[in-house]
């Protein structure tokens, strides 16, 4: 019988969305196994500030959970405030310049990101920090940085991804993970991270 060759999987881009995919694979490889290479263009985790916060709802955290293992999962709650018990609870509301309640969304309280995973209707959001969610699921990720894709060439066999430093690497499948409006990638199958969507549009697999 022909052994099957395992197929190569580039993502291009560690941001929230490329290391979710990341473990994803890894997570479900005993159903389908992939050669898995992650490039991003920045040069180390802290190169560029990566922003203020990113509210996950309950269909966005069941999503993530679904592609993260538990040994990231377990250290999903260093990436969101712990509010004081029995004064402070997780969540949003608008208020007005001193701190008096305008809105305050009627939602089920839930304790921790767990819980709010198992919120099945309506839409409750959890905050998150964007750079310590991105750190906690850098762990385990061989994350090749320094490494920004310049242009990818298909053929019959693959395709050829080349990058600003002059080197190249053959995949059987590209993902372009940059970012929401990349021009460069344009063309390419992509997905982002959408924490505010229905579970199954988490990864937005759109076909080119
Ligand atoms: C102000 C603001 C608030 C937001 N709030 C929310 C929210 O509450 N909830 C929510 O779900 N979404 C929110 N979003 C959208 C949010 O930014 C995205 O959901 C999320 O950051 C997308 O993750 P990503 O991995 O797809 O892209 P990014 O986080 O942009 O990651 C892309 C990565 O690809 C790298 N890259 C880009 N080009 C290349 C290249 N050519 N070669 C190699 N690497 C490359 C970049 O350096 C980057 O690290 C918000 C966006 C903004 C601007
Ligand atoms: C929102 O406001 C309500 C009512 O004042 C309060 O009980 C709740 O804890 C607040 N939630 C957050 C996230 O501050
Ligand atoms: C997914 O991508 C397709 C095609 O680019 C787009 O039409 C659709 O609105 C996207 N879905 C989300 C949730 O952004």
């Amino acid at each position: 019988m022909q052994q099957e060759k395992i197929p190569t999987i580039i993502i291009v881009g560690a941001g929230l969305g490329g290391l979710s995919l990341y473990h994803a694979l890894i997570k479900n490889k005993d159903k389908k196994e992939f050669n898995v290479k992650i490039f991003e263009r920045e040069s180390s985790p802290t190169d560029r500030w990566q922003g203020y916060h990113i509210g996950l709802t309950n269909y966005g955290t069941q999503s993530l959970l679904n592609c993260i293992p538990s040994s990231i999962a377990s250290n999903l709650p260093k990436a969101m405030p712990s509010p004081i018990p029995g004064v402070e609870t997780h969540g949003i509301n608008i208020t007005d310049q001193v701190g008096n309640v305008l809105l305050a969304p009627p939602v089920k309280p839930y304790k921790d990101v767990y819980e709010l995973a198992k919120i099945s209707r309506g839409l409750s959001t959890i905050v998150t920090y964007r750079d310590r969610l991105r750190d906690v699921l850098l762990e385990g990720v061989p994350v090749q940085w320094n490494k920004k894709c310049v242009k990818y060439v298909e053929t019959q066999e693959g395709v050829w991804v080349f990058f600003e430093d002059g080197s190249q690497e053959f995949c059987n499948i590209l993902v372009g993970a940059d970012g929401i409006n990349s021009p460069k990638l344009k063309d390419l199958q992509r997905i982002s991270f959408f924490g505010n969507f229905e579970q199954h549009n988490f990864f937005n697999f759109s076909e080119k």
